[in-house]
């Protein structure tokens, strides 16, 4: 997977590693225009985690890339705009079916093709 946006092979557990946990029902959130996969429980950040997303936006000033840091909702770090609402927190918001997310700072960096 290529490193435009900040992006990296999906972090998301699979397999043994899960240890017996079961997911909630799939289904999919528009990232950037593109699909991503989200599970029934998952925050907006953990959907972007799992596709391999570490950078949710830039910074206004100088352009540096932010994820996710406190995880908490603490630093703001992880701001994204949901359907057009912007500076949306998103470790503690829930994904949900066909949410359309942006990542401020990475307009026109993907074509809108999944990875
Ligand atoms: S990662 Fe700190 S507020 Fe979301």
């Amino acid at each position: 997977m290529a490193e435009q946006g900040g992006s990296s092979p999906g972090l998301r557990v699979s397999g043994a590693a899960l240890h017996g946990v079961r997911r909630g029902p799939v289904f999919e959130i528009l990232v950037d225009g593109a699909p991503v996969v989200a599970y029934e429980g998952e925050t907006i950040a953990t959907a972007l985690l799992g596709s391999g997303q570490i950078a949710f936006r830039r910074t206004a000033k100088r352009g540096a890339p932010r994820g996710l840091f406190c995880g908490m909702g603490v630093c703001f770090d992880c701001l994204v705009t949901v359907d057009g609402v912007p500076n949306v927190r998103s470790c503690v918001t829930p994904a949900r079916p066909g949410m359309r997310v942006s990542r401020p700072g990475f307009e026109g960096e993907h074509d809108g093709t999944p990875d």
